[in-house]
C-alpha cells in the first residue's frame, strides 16, 4: 500500500483547531485503508516563540521531504512588533519561495445551501463556482529590492519591487489554461497594463501563450480593478482567473466571501511537475487567516481546512473519489444546518468547530 507522507504546520491562532478536524479525517480514512504518515512541526509565531525564526530548518527539510504540506494560519497582533525578517508570515512565504509552489488554486464554490450567508443577494451567487489561479512565488512580493531606506536629509523611502520573468507568466498562464479546458473552458487574465509594465508585459506573455498553445480556450484580459468591480457585480461571469501575486491576494479575499465566509475557502499551492516521478510539491492551506480574535474559543469554521485536506487528496494523491466524497459530506452537513457561527445567519443555532468536523466524519461514514 503507497503511504502518503503529510507533514501538519498548524500555525497560530485557530490554526490548531481547524488541523485538529483534518486530523480525525486523517484517522478515518487510515481506517479504510489509506496510508497516510503524518508528522507535525511549528509555524509562524509559535516556531518564532519556539526557536527564534518563523520555521525552523528541521521543519523546512520535513516540508521538502513530505508528500504535501497541510498549512493552518499564521499571525497575531503577539507578534506585530518582532523584527521584520522572523514574522510569522515569513514561515510561509519561505515554504512557499524554497517548495518553489508557484501556482496557487483558490476555488470559490458557493454550496447551494449557503446562499443566504453570502452578503450578496442569492441570485448573484447561487451556484457559483470560479477558480482563481494566483501567481505565488514571484511579483511584488519577493521582487528586489524591498527596503526602507534613510535618506541623507533623515527622511525615509519604501520600495518594493514588482517583477515578472517570461517564464514565471508562461508556466502559471498554462496551468489556468489547462485548469479552464477540464472545467468551462475560460480564463480572465487580470493586470493593470493601463498603468503597470508589468502588467504590459503579462498581458503580452499570456497573449503569446493562448494563441500558441490553448487558442481552444476563451481568453478575456480584465483590468485587475474592474475584475474586483465585476466579481461582486456577477462573479457567474468568471471560470477561470488567472492573476499575479499581490492581485491574486486581493481578489481571492473578495472570491471568498462570494462564498458566505473566509472560512470556507481552500487553497492548494503547487509547484512544477518533476519530470522524472510526475510529483509535485505541494502546500495546502485556507484562505482564511488566524483570526485571533476567535482562536481557542471553538468557534472556527474548519471547512476551508477540511477543503484544503480535500484538494490534498485531488491533487497530490490521486484520491479524486475520496475527494469527491469529503466534497459531498462538507455540502450534505451544510444543507442539515450544521454550521459555526460565521455561516449560521441570523439567530440561526451555531455550532462549534469539532461538532462541523464529528458531523463531516458521521457523514463519510454514511455516505461509505
Ligand atoms: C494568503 C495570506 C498570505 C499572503 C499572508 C499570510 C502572507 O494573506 O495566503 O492569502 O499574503 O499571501
Ligand atoms: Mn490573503
Amino acid at each position: 500500500m503507497a503511504t502518503h507522507k503529510l507533514l501538519l504546520l498548524p500555525g497560530d491562532g485557530i490554526g490548531p483547531e481547524v488541523m485538529r478536524e483534518v486530523e480525525k479525517l486523517v484517522g478515518w480514512f487510515r481506517k479504510r485503508g489509506i496510508g497516510f504518515e503524518t508528522e507535525t512541526d511549528l509555524v509562524g509565531g509559535s516556531a518564532y516563540d519556539a526557536h527564534g525564526k518563523a520555521i525552523s530548518e528541521d521543519a523546512m527539510v520535513k516540508a521538502q521531504d513530505a508528500d504535501a504540506v497541510l498549512f493552518g494560519a499564521v499571525g497575531g497582533a503577539k507578534w506585530d512588533s518582532v523584527p521584520y525578517a522572523v514574522r510569522p508570515e515569513a514561515g510561509l512565504l519561505r515554504l512557499r519561495k524554497d517548495l518553489g509552489l508557484f501556482a496557487n488554486l483558490r476555488p470559490a464554490i458557493c454550496y447551494p445551501a449557503l446562499a443566504d450567508a453570502s452578503s450578496l443577494k442569492r441570485e448573484v451567487v447561487e451556484g457559483l463556482d470560479i477558480m482563481i489561479v494566483r501567481e505565488l512565488t514571484g511579483g511584488v512580493y519577493f521582487g528586489e529590492p524591498k527596503e526602507i531606506v534613510t535618506l541623507e536629509d533623515g527622511s525615509q523611502r519604501a520600495v518594493d519591487t514588482q517583477l515578472y520573468t517570461t517564464h514565471e507568466v508562461e508556466r502559471i498562464a498554462r496551468v489556468a489554461f489547462d485548469l479552464a479546458k477540464k472545467r468551462r473552458n475560460k480564463v480572465s487574465s487580470a493586470e493593470k497594463f493601463n498603468v503597470m509594465k508589468t502588467g504590459v508585459f503579462w498581458r503580452q506573455v499570456v497573449g503569446r501563450v493562448h494563441k500558441e498553445e490553448f487558442s481552444d480556450v476563451e481568453l478575456e484580459n480584465v483590468l485587475a480593478d474592474n475584475c474586483a468591480m465585476q466579481l461582486v457585480r456577477w462573479p457567474k461571469q468568471f471560470d477561470v482567473i488567472v492573476t499575479d501575486n499581490l492581485f491574486g491576494d486581493i481578489l481571492s479575499d473578495i472570491a471568498a466571501m462570494l462564498t458566505g465566509s473566509l472560512g470556507m475557502l481552500p487553497s492548494a499551492s503547487l509547484g512544477a511537475e518533476d519530470p522524472a516521478t510526475g510529483a509535485r510539491k505541494a502546500l495546502y492551506e485556507p484562505v482564511h487567516g488566524s483570526a485571533p480574535d476567535i482562536a481557542g474559543k471553538g468557534l472556527a469554521n474548519p471547512i476551508a481546512m477540511i477543503g484544503s485536506f480535500g484538494m490534498a487528496l485531488r491533487y497530490s494523491f490521486g484520491l479524486g473519489e475520496e475527494a469527491d466524497m469529503l466534497d459531498k459530506a462538507i455540502a450534505n452537513v451544510l444543507a442539515s444546518g450544521t454550521r459555526t457561527k460565521d455561516i449560521a445567519g441570523p439567530g440561526a443555532n451555531a455550532v462549534g468547530t469539532t461538532d462541523v468536523g464529528d458531523a463531516i466524519v458521521g457523514e463519510l461514514e454514511a455516505l461509505s
